[in-house]
């Protein structure tokens, strides 16, 4: 059974919360460098997931738009455009929309009941899944993983947005505030991020904070086990990253500072073709005093041994004076002996490790090692 998809919701609000403002046009909150990194995104996702409602009212392509971003998706064996999702209570879907134009698998999502009337309305234009009545997120993640989907981008709207995070099935929320306000004319009818009941969520991580040209990125980690677990699920998504390769690991790394800043992250061969991820986040930074406070954060143990450079992962880190390593998956003994932990244990550097995490980090890595155990 494969690990239900790692679950990213993106959206853009007013200074006040709103998604949209109460007009029948589309608002657009985002700028031209927040609209280029949501597609640096999406270039990341193997699905993308938008509500019915907002098939309808916004009706948006859900396209990668900058053709390196697909050409570099085509050269990792993924179709150039991540395939289009969405769900729906009553089958209410035109064919004509862009949701529907080919360059991307579709996938619509369906309540039992409206089963008939959406596959008679879309016809061949998507692939009408039964989705039970009422339509279960759950099974929907169970089936998008089924199908190859490692990654969903969940882009709004306000509905569909709240009930991933009422249901605590999100992973990440990349939270894009723009600088004004729109205050609220008709709260009926403007939709707002929140949730779908008086509630709460337990407390995010706040993992970044950064300017995208007006817009301020906040980007919260979230699901269960608290920072470290969702610090190291954020390394191993950071190793789908990486450039393929058959001859050498796809890691992912972070490295968070004493007060939960993230000072670097890096994935292999993200700089030079023999980059281990480690490696590179360290070089990204440079010396830095903070590090002898952090955590490293990595989907697989640093490597203690390598034939590609001089230094090891192990190296740079008790050299860096990291005191503490957080690591998903143990280095099969496949390129070298996998003695990173004991090496830095005998550093005396503190080791954690989250077997449980270790399926995905492992599953990234498929092409080398196999499927199973
Ligand atoms: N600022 C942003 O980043 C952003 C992004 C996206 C959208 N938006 C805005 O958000 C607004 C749309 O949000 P919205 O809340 O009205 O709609 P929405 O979340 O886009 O879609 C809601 C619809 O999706 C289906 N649906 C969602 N969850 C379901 C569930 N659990 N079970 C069954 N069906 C489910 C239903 O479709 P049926 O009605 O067909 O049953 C429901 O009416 C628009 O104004 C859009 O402009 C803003």
């Amino acid at each position: 059974m494969p690990p239900r998809p790692y679950v990213l919701l993106s959206c853009a609000t007013s200074a006040d919360g709103y998604l949209d403002d109460a007009s029948p046009e589309r608002l657009i909150l985002s700028g031209p460098a927040d609209l280029d990194r949501v597609d640096e995104v999406r270039a990341g996702c193997d699905a993308i997931m938008v509500g019915a409602q907002t098939v309808r009212k916004d009706n948006p392509r859900l396209l990668v738009r900058d053709p390196r971003r697909s050409a570099r998706r085509a050269a990792r064996g993924l179709p150039p455009h991540p395939a289009r999702v969405t769900l729906t209570a009553t089958g209410d879907l035109d064919p004509g929309a862009r949701f529907f134009a080919p360059g991307a698998l579709r996938l619509v999502y369906c309540a039992t009941r409206a089963l008939n009337l959406a596959r008679a309305r879309l016809r061949d234009s998507a692939v009408v899944i039964d989705a039970g009545d009422p339509v279960s997120l759950g099974f929907i993640l169970k089936d998008l993983a089924e199908r190859a989907m490692a990654r969903v981008l969940v882009e709004g709207g306000a509905r569909v947005l709240g009930d991933f995070l009422a249901a605590d099935l999100a992973d990440q929320l990349d939270l894009a505030v723009a600088p004004f306000l729109l205050g609220d004319p008709a709260p009926k009818t403007a939709p707002r991020l929140s949730l779908p009941h008086p509630g709460t969520v337990s407390p995010m991580t706040l993992a970044e904070t950064r300017r995208v040209g007006d817009v301020a990125l906040l980007r919260y980690l979230l699901g269960p086990g608290g920072p470290d677990h969702r610090f190291l699920r954020w390394a191993v998504e950071l190793s789908r990253l990486c450039p393929p390769s058959d001859s050498a690991f796809s890691v992912g790394a972070v490295v968070v500072g004493e007060d939960g800043d993230v000072l670097t992250t890096g994935f292999s061969r993200e700089q030079e073709d023999h980059d281990h991820a480690e490696e590179v986040a360290l070089r990204k930074l440079g010396p830095d005093p903070r590090l002898r406070h952090a955590t490293l954060y990595s989907s697989l143990v640093p490597c203690g041994a390598r034939s590609s450079r001089p230094v090891t992962c192990v190296g740079h880190i008790v050299a860096a004076g990291i005191p503490r390593v957080v690591f998903a998956w143990r280095e099969p003994r496949l390129f070298t002996d996998g003695e990173g932990a004991k090496q830095l244990q005998a550093a005396g550097v503190a080791v954690t490790e989250f077997p449980d995490l270790a399926e995905r980090a492992r599953a990234v890595n498929a092409h080398l090692v196999g499927t199973g155990a």
